[in-house]
């Protein structure tokens, strides 16, 4: 049996093979994405030619660090790959993700592709979304009013402003993250479009038809590669 880490770590560097070169991709955050990144500054030593689009200042520090080149999202037009990680996935591809609270770049990076990975290990896949609090990211004006309302929904009972080291957690774009406890989302799509008509709410971790595929690790060494059918969205 391999540690967690490990499977991480062979999801991250089986995705690299998924990396030609040449365009840039979008390069997600997190501990498994950091194995990508790992992987992909040794191959960009034996020559790839690579230029990413961080989903982070975290990640933006760490190609940067390993040589890889970083691009912004507004020098480009359309990606057509990211590859990213993820807290849950569900069978039909629906994801909770900002565990490490770059949500909101993140998708805003994943809608810009053609095409989203993501590496995990098995640990992630799940029957329903929500036994992972959901991240909502929210404007810090006025936050105990826009968690009120979002619990004012009914979709979860407790809304906890995320901490780090014995302070508020502040995103990237300057905002805080209340995880919500939602137990299993019945309906993810409803709990999204819900949450966004509240005032001072940014974005949800709720990533519905996005992913592509997803690479995962376990315990026993395989990995698996899933495909998820992305559906044609139509809003009336
Ligand atoms: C970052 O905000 C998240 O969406 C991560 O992609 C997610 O938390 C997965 O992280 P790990 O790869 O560290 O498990």
């Amino acid at each position: 049996m391999l540690p967690q880490d490990e499977l991480k770590q062979r999801a991250g560097v089986y995705a690299a093979d998924f990396v030609t070169g040449g365009a840039p991709i979008g390069l997600g955050t997190g501990s498994t994405v950091s194995w990508l990144i790992d992987e992909l500054a040794r191959r960009v030593s034996q020559g790839l030619q690579l230029e990413i689009v961080p989903t982070s200042a975290q990640t933006a520090a760490l190609a940067a660090a390993a040589g890889i080149t970083v691009r912004s999202l507004d020098e480009i037009d359309r990606l057509s790959l990211t590859i990213d990680g993820a807290d849950e996935i569900d069978p039909a591809g629906a994801l909770i993700k900002g565990g490490g609270g770059a949500l909101l770049q993140e998708k805003i990076v994943a809608s810009a592709s053609g095409e989203l990975i993501i590496i995990a290990d098995g640990s992630k896949l799940v029957k329903q979304l929500g036994k992972f609090p959901l991240p909502v990211e929210v404007i810090t004006f006025g936050w105990h009013q826009t968690r009120d309302r979002i619990l004012d929904t009914g979709f979860c009972v407790e809304a906890r402003l995320r901490q780090k080291e014995g302070r508020n957690f502040v995103t990237d774009h300057g905002h805080f993250i209340l995880d919500c406890y939602c137990g299993a989302i019945q309906d993810p799509s409803r709990v999204n479009t819900v949450m966004h008509l509240i005032p001072g709410v940014v974005e949800t971790g709720l990533f519905i038809n996005m992913a592509t595929r997803a690479i995962i690790g376990y315990p026993d060494g395989k990995i698996e590669e899933i495909e998820f059918r992305k559906e044609q969205v139509v809003i009336r």
